[in-house]
């Protein structure tokens, strides 16, 4: 943690958690034991983010499209998803963390939802991280509430055409009012977004590992980091040093 420069940190990282599943079907076990071991590296990437300073940490847990998964390993998740929050509170709020979710949230079990409701209120004092976990999330869906809402607006005569530009949409998005990712990475050989904050990584940096989520520990997540450190993000620009690289 020494080699991390304080003034170089991501301001928001995102993270596809993927690999449960096969990090438990190389060990012989069953995909549920695969979601729990993936539970704990939930519980070490979210402390170490604390520790070295990250101001958002949005993590990807149920897809739009995950639903799509047979009913006991939806259950499981949800099961697990009520255990994380209640066994993270005092974590949360000793370290200063607050808990929000993004994502069609209604669709999400009743008691899972009162357990969202409850660690949001609870930690809503928390100014040192915010933790975002994404939940029967789909950016799609997303953008499309998005689009609907500014419809409405536009019928109802409060937004002119003219008036839509990047900030209006940004705002009508579920990570209103957040910095937009810096970092995104994605765990298991896996090179591709399946529907993840589409608009908001525009400009990200993407870090793809083999590891699975389970095995992506503090470690793994330092050389992450280190890699954005080296990264030089010029955002359609040349370059601090002008023109081409030698
Ligand atoms: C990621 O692991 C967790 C969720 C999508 C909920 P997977 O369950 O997708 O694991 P693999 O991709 O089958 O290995
Ligand atoms: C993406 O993983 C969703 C989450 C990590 C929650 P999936 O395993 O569901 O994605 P695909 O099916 O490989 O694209
Ligand atoms: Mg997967």
């Amino acid at each position: 943690m020494e080699d991390i420069k304080a003034e170089k940190l991501p301001r928001h990282v995102a993270i596809i958690m993927d690999g449960n599943g096969r990090w438990a079907k190389k060990r012989a076990l069953n995909r549920i034991r695969g979601h729990e071991e993936g539970a704990e590296s939930v519980r070490e990437i979210v402390r170490v983010s604390r520790e070295i300073g990250i101001p958002f940490l949005t993590l990807y847990a149920f897809s739009e499209e995950n639903w799509k998964r047979p009913g006991y390993e939806i259950q499981a998740l949800m099961n697990l998803l009520k255990r994380f929050l209640r066994s993270e509170l005092k974590e949360m709020l000793t370290n200063g963390i607050r808990l929000q979710a993004i994502g069609r949230i209604h669709k999400l079990p009743e008691d899972v939802q009162e357990e969202l409701r409850k660690t949001a209120r609870e930690t809503s004092r928390n100014r040192d991280m915010v933790l975002t976990l994404a939940l029967s999330y789909g950016s799609r869906q997303e953008i499309l509430d998005a689009i609907q809402g500014i419809a409405k607006g536009v019928k109802a005569g409060k937004i002119s055409p003219e008036d839509i530009n990047e900030e209006l949409i940004s705002s009508g998005l579920y990570t209103e009012g957040m910095p937009e990712p810096d970092l995104l990475i994605r765990t298991s050989a896996e090179y591709r977004v399946s529907n993840f904050l589409l608009w908001q990584i525009a400009y990200a940096e993407m870090y793809f590992t083999p590891t699975l989520w389970p095995e992506f520990r503090k470690q793994e997540y330092m050389e992450a980091i280190r890699e954005y450190q080296r990264r030089e993000r010029r955002f359609g620009a040349t370059g601090e040093r002008g023109g081409r690289e030698t």
